[in-house]
């Protein structure tokens, strides 16, 4: 059985005094919603604002991206350990906009993902086609090399510990989610590829989340698919009320 977790995303977003706000309003609204991991995951600038207010709770905090070396002349990033230091538990790695807007390839996640599960933090790792990827019907060929590559290397007991986000890149902000079905077959096409690359046992407990335009209406279809193990939330984890009702979608 398999624990449902939705992440809020919230990018480029929240100054710390938003944020403390936005977690102020959001705490009592998570709090009788039970058995669905809750993770926020603010910008750097405001992970210590967060973190204070979510002091006593059981939501989660997590960075949006990491550099995979310990320290150095790397201006702009942090590092694996900065990131635990701040409180968090998870980081999400590969999301697409790092990777189309900043360039971030498949080597770079592999790299990243490894140093995150070494670290001790729960890396989010983020797969997805493009638009004109899937008009070419090669949905399946891209997201398996997406997969392979992240997790090259990395062994099943720390594999175990890692989350999938399947994020099309064509629904993530774009208010055209995929379909419960659309995403339920890449769902159990990763959940296969996992138990090629390891073994059935691991495939059937690593949680994979789906993410793009998920709302408060179409949550509840997509987190009942059987593959579909919570959420990766951008726009709708902005307002307190909708990634609340997305949180309690989640519940099994
Ligand atoms: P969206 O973003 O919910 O705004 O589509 C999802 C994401 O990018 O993680």
């Amino acid at each position: 059985m398999r624990t449902p977790i939705v992440a809020g995303n919230w990018k480029m977003h929240m100054t710390a005094e938003a944020a403390e706000k936005l977690v102020d309003e959001l705490l009592p609204l998570l709090a009788p919603i039970q058995d669905v991991e809750t993770v926020l995951c603010p910008p750097f600038t405001s992970l210590q604002a967060v973190r204070r207010a979510l002091s006593g709770s059981s939501v989660g905090l997590g960075g949006q991206t990491m550099h995979w070396e310990k320290s150095g002349a790397f201006t702009g990033e942090v590092s694996a350990e900065m990131l635990l230091t701040s409180g968090c538990r998870y980081v999400i790695l590969g999301h697409s906009e790092r990777r189309i807007l900043f360039g971030e390839t498949d080597e770079a996640v592999n790299r990243k993902t490894r140093v995150a599960l070494a670290s001790g933090l729960l890396p989010i790792v983020c797969v997805g086609e493009s638009l004109q990827e899937r008009q070419a019907n090669i949905t399946q060929q891209v997201v398996g090399l997406q997969i392979r590559k992240a997790f090259e290397g990395i062994s099943l007991t720390e594999v175990s510990r890692a989350i999938v986000a399947y994020e099309p890149v064509w629904a993530i902000g774009t208010g055209q989610t995929a379909t419960p079905a659309q995403a339920q077959q890449v769902h159990s096409l990763i959940r296969g590829l996992l138990g090629e690359l390891y073994e059935s046992s691991l495939a059937g407990s690593v949680r994979i989340q789906y993410g793009g335009s998920v709302k408060p209406d179409n949550a509840g279809e997509l987190f009942s698919q059987p593959d579909i193990d919570g959420g990766l939330i951008g726009g709708a984890s902005l307002q307190a009320a909708s990634f609340a009702d997305i949180v309690k979608a989640a519940v099994r």
